[in-house]
């Protein structure tokens, strides 16, 4: 097996070998989507003679991180392997080509992926930082009294009027969201990318607009004798202020003969507190961001802290041998950091997998610590641990890649 980054000529191959790793078949519509977002610069493949057979790709994009706002990361995706060619290395010759490469050339500090199955990257040295929820809603929820709307009504849009609208509220908001991603342009086409095999019997993507949010979404019929039991699908709700979320949410709640609504939805979602009855919506867990940190000392330093501490993490990571040691991390009162290679002692023992899980705020150092994943080797560090880390609001990434 052989390993090259890819060039526009591999493109057909590309698409074909993603396409029969997710279970499809290749046709042009997914050639057409993978192209939409392909860098071959920063994709690598790996060959049995002139054989694409394995690849995975890391998108130039930016993740907002606590305190400081917009950061880069390498988005990894495009990861697959072709039945026939599976567990004799190839992902992992691709996970160690991304990740020793952005060490090598000072590349993003930080590496996060959706994970298709959650056993295959701890090895690699990522950790489970942000969950979100499946959420179905019953329509026609009430609100609890004094909720309070916007006097102006929510307006469906066609597709490309909604389009310059909701890209600048997107681009208030995201930076402002722990977990958010920016979207340049390739990323928005990617994701309202609207071809028929992607509706599953629903309609196209609908945009309904307020001057402070929107939301995307499809609907598809269900008839029944005892009356419609339609469904909404909700891709994306973005609101800049509370009273457009809670009138959006509300528009989508009225939709007539809807039954039930159907959301990617924050782990923190404030729609539960805004209805009489908080049972109306029903949430089941998954995991969404896994986070690697490539650098320690450099990525702990793109986030702010939310209290003054100096720790010493004892770190191991045996992917990428560089990160292994003890680091003292200092902040200040301002959220500041200073990370440092020491031979003191470690307050914390820890694997890069858990930095990575704890970077963001999702998960906290004191939870890790009740599983036995993180050692305490001085009073109070994992209560200070905590307290840094934490972030005011759960980091939310519901923008799979
Ligand atoms: C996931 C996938 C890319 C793995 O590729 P691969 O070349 O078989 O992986 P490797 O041989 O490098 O495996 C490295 C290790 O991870 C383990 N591993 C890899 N994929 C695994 C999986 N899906 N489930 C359990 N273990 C897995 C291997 O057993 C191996 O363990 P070992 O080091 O103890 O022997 C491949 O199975 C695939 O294409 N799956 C379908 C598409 C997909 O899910 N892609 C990931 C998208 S996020």
């Amino acid at each position: 097996m052989t390993l090259r980054t890819l060039t526009t000529d591999d493109l057909p191959a590309f698409a074909e070998l993603l396409a029969s790793a997710f279970l499809s078949d290749p046709t042009d519509g997914l050639k057409h989507r993978e192209e939409l977002v392909f860098e071959p610069d920063r994709s690598h493949g790996v060959f049995d003679g002139d054989e694409l057979i394995g690849t995975g790709e890391l998108l130039t994009r930016k993740i907002t991180v606590p305190g400081a706002g917009q950061t880069p990361f390498g988005a990894v995706t495009s990861v697959g392997v072709a039945p026939g060619h599976r567990r004799r290395g190839a992902l992992t010759r691709v996970m160690r080509a991304q990740l020793h490469g952005l060490h090598e050339d000072g590349g993003e500090p930080i590496a996060a992926l959706w994970a298709s199955e959650s056993v295959i990257y701890p090895r690699f040295g990522y950790g489970l930082a942000a969950q979100f929820y499946r959420a179905k809603v019953q329509a026609k929820a009430a609100y609890r009294p004094g909720v309070e709307l916007e006097a102006e009504r929510v307006r469906e849009v066609p597709r490309e009027q909604a389009i310059p609208l909701i890209k600048a509220i997107y681009e208030k908001e995201a930076p402002l969201r722990v977990g958010a991603l920016d979207r340049p342009a390739s990323a928005w086409e990617f994701i309202l990318d609207d071809p028929e095999y992607r509706r599953h019997g629903a309609t196209a993507l609908k945009f309904a607009i307020l001057p402070d949010g929107y939301a995307i979404y499809r609907v598809r019929s269900d008839w029944h004798e005892e009356g419609p039991r339609g469904t909404l699908n909700l891709l994306e709700l973005v609101a800049t202020t509370p009273e457009a979320y809670a009138t959006l949410y509300r528009f989508l709640l009225d939709y007539d003969l809807i039954a039930t609504i159907e959301a990617f939805a924050a782990l923190d979602e404030p729609l539960i507190h805004l209805l009489a009855d908080p049972r109306k919506i029903s949430r089941s867990a998954g995991d969404s961001l896994w986070v690697r940190l490539v650098d320690v000392d450099r990525a702990l330093k793109t986030r702010r802290y939310s209290a003054a501490v100096e720790l010493v993490f004892g770190v191991e990571d045996a992917f990428c041998p560089w990160n292994a040691g003890n680091w003292r991390l200092v902040t200040d009162a301002d959220g500041n950091a200073a990370v440092t290679r020491v031979e003191d002692a470690p307050d914390l023992e820890l694997d890069v997998i858990d930095l990575g899980a704890i970077f963001l705020g999702g998960t906290r150092p004191s939870t890790l610590a009740a599983a036995g994943r993180i050692r305490q080797r001085t009073a109070g560090a994992v209560s200070r641990a905590t307290a840094a880390f934490a972030t005011d609001r759960e980091p939310s990434c519901l923008e799979s890649f």
